[in-house]
């Protein structure tokens, strides 16, 4: 198996093939099928929302890498008459820097940007949303709309006119039942003062969900992108539990750096995420409040998908076995090209390459391990992705 996995990892570096979850099930009898917000996918690395799901160049070269699917940009809601109660998120900004950033003893990535939702008509939007459906409906690629919706201070009313407008123009321009949709809630929302407030934020939580499924004319499934509050783990787990009516949680987005009033990733949010995410296995931690652990039943509660700092088989692996279905990449996707050892193909296929095949941190190797120290078994002669979170489950 090791001289395959580097014979591979070699061979593949001008190339994945076309079908690669396809010849890791023949090769390694691996089956790296996963799930996002309810849909089958081939295997668990898609793309989250941000700066590389702008337009439809990118989704077409996102397909043609064979991600498993793409979150695009955040855009934000407004109503008939073009109001939004959240314009301060709809500011442009085009420049980004990757920067190093030190977490934990470790050098890690992290992009620095200003910038916040879509920064252009809504209407731009939809064309974008029609292209995502088109390589959907193909079989290419899943695409899913993000939004940012008006998040009320405790005493206010949600205002349903957005959530009704901009739900409806989606529906419309995705056609067929059922809209997947993801709701953000952004580390800059974090740092912000309608964030200060745990009981406002816990409201929205609990009600999102609810309301974007009564403004949608379609049968819709919604995502929730869970922030990194600026509480405690125990208030992110409360955070989890408060959105038991989305289909799906995404955790966590970036931390937010108050002193520079940016958002970040690297270790620092993988250590914190990684953290809540175990926490949440394993009932009857002392710090939690009583009552607040959801137990992970498989099919009942939301599915889980990650995100921060992947950039390693290995830590896609650590969000699986904390009970992660996929993940969702975003830095390691910006990398300088010399930083992935891949030396034809774009981004995203040389990040395909490194995540899955390297021979030492990839998630085939990594799989191979987990077997060989007796913390996965062959089902049926083989080792399966999903299986991962059964056993964190059981682990909990
Ligand atoms: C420049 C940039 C812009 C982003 N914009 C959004 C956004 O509009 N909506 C959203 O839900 N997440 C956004 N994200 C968060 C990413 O989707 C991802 O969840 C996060 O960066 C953690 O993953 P990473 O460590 O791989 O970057 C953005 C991230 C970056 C770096």
């Amino acid at each position: 198996m090791r001289a395959k996995l580097e014979r591979d990892f070699d061979r593949f570096k001008r190339e994945l093939p076309r079908d690669f979850p396809a010849h890791v099930r023949e090769t390694y009898a691996i089956d790296l099928t996963a799930r996002y917000l309810g849909e089958v996918v081939p295997h668990p690395i898609g793309k989250g929302s941000g700066q590389l799901s702008l337009n439809p160049g990118q989704l077409e070269d996102d397909a043609a890498a064979g991600l498993a699917f793409v979150v695009l940009k955040t855009v934000i809601a407004e109503d008939e008459a073009g109001a939004r109660a959240m314009a301060a998120w709809a500011i442009h900004e085009t420049k980004m820097k990757l920067e190093r950033r030190a977490g934990t003893g470790r050098e890690g990535w992290t992009v620095t940007w200003k910038g916040r939702g879509w920064d252009r008509p809504f209407s731009d939007y939809l064309p974008l949303v029609r292209a995502g459906r088109d390589l959907t409906r193909a079989g290419r690629l899943l695409v899913v709309p993000s939004v940012k919706y008006h998040l009320p201070r405790v005493a206010e009313p949600f205002r349903e006119s957005e959530y009704r407008h901009t739900t409806a123009r989606l529906a419309d321009a995705w056609g067929e039942p059922p809209l997947l949709l993801e709701k953000d809630f952004s580390p800059t929302l974090a740092g912000d003062a309608l964030a200060d407030d745990r009981e406002q934020i816990l409201r929205w939580l609990r009600e999102v969900p609810a309301r974007i499924r009564a403004a949608s004319p379609l049968p819709v499934r919604v995502a929730v992108k869970l922030m990194n509050a600026r509480f405690d783990d125990a208030f992110q787990v409360e955070m989890m539990n408060a959105s038991a009516e989305a289909n799906a949680l995404v955790c966590f987005n970036r931390l937010f750096d108050v002193e520079r009033g940016v958002a970040y990733g690297g270790w620092d949010l993988s250590d914190r995420n990684l953290r809540v995410l175990g926490t949440q296995l394993t009932p009857g931690t002392p710090h939690l409040r009583a009552g607040s652990v959801r137990p992970l039943t498989p099919g009942a509660s939301p599915g889980l998908t990650g995100t921060g700092n992947i950039c390693s088989g290995r830590m896609i692996l650590e969000y699986a076995r904390r009970g992660c279905e996929s993940v969702q990449v975003h830095t390691f996707f910006q990398l300088p090209l010399s930083e992935y050892p891949a030396t034809h193909g774009s981004r995203p296929q040389r990040a395909l390459h490194v995540l899955v095949f390297h021979p030492r941190d990839g998630l085939i190797a990594g799989m191979l391990e987990l077997e060989a120290r007796g913390q996965l078994e062959r089902q049926q002669g083989e080792l399966r992705f999903l299986e991962l979170r059964g056993h964190a489950h059981r682990a909990g």
